[in-house]
């Protein structure tokens, strides 16, 4: 039996879209609470601003990650532009703003250097393919803005997957009693980005860059043929 086009395309928006939804409603609300003790990562009783930061990171954080999906879904998109328009920019905006807070959450994490310079090269990654996202539609260019908004939200992504890592990884310490959590929490965001990132670029290679080039590689000889003649 054949899948219809169209659903092979949906499938993974979808499967983001469901996982986004489910981390976003798993990690956000103890930071709507106020109340610091609630907070899934150690807070510094030193830093008052430290819960607020989390909180103003996370709430725009978990709106950018279920928006995102939708964006990239081909149906919705032609059959609804203004829609896609004005959701890119409460995602872009949701971005800004989660960005701003995280760096200062990263600041004070008390997960060590290691996760703070992967939470700053993070942050600059997520700001830097979000503005060539934004000047490429600017320009027109909707081919150039779909790639960078892939790789804008792989790096959004990141907050799914540091999160299925670490619960895997929670699940083997069970087993691996001397594994240190501070080395899961580690390995964890680190493997979040990375992984992400090369994902990213197979699907832009595989989907976006692969079908282009064997389409030019088949005119060519035709056009070849033709300058002979
Ligand atoms: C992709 C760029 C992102 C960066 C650079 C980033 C950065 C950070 C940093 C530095 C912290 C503090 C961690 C610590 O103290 O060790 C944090 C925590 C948090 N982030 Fe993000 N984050 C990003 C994306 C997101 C997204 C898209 C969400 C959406 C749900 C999110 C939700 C949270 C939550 C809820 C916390 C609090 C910790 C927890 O309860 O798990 N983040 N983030």
């Amino acid at each position: 039996m054949t899948v219809p086009k169209t659903s092979r395309r949906l499938w993974w928006p979808a499967l983001m879209a469901v996982s986004a939804i489910g981390i976003a409603a798993y990690a956000v609300p103890p930071y709507l609470t106020g109340n610091p003790a609630d907070s899934n990562v150690p807070i510094d009783p030193d830093v008052a601003l430290h819960y607020l930061s989390l909180a103003v990171h996370a709430l725009p954080g978990g709106l950018a990650l279920i928006i995102g999906p939708f964006q990239f879904m081909a149906r919705l998109r032609a059959r609804r532009p203004r829609l896609h328009r004005v959701a890119g920019r409460i995602y872009m905006i949701s971005v800004l703003l989660a960005s701003g807070a995280a760096l200062f959450a990263a600041t004070f994490s008390l997960g060590g250097l290691s996760v703070q310079v992967a939470f700053y090269l993070l942050v600059a990654a997520w700001l830097y393919t979000l503005v060539r996202a934004y000047q490429s539609i600017r320009r027109g260019d909707a081919r150039l803005h779909r790639i960078w908004m892939i790789r804008n939200y792989a790096l959004t992504f990141a907050a799914v997957t540091l999160r299925l890592y670490l619960v895997t990884g929670l699940m083997l310490k069970q087993s691996f009693t001397s594994l240190p959590f501070d080395e899961l929490y580690n390995a964890s965001v680190w493997a979040s980005v990375l992984v992400n990132v090369v994902v990213a670029e197979y699907f832009i290679i595989q989907r976006t860059l692969a079908p282009r080039a064997r389409q030019r590689g088949q005119a060519a000889p035709a056009s070849t043929a033709a300058v002979a003649g």
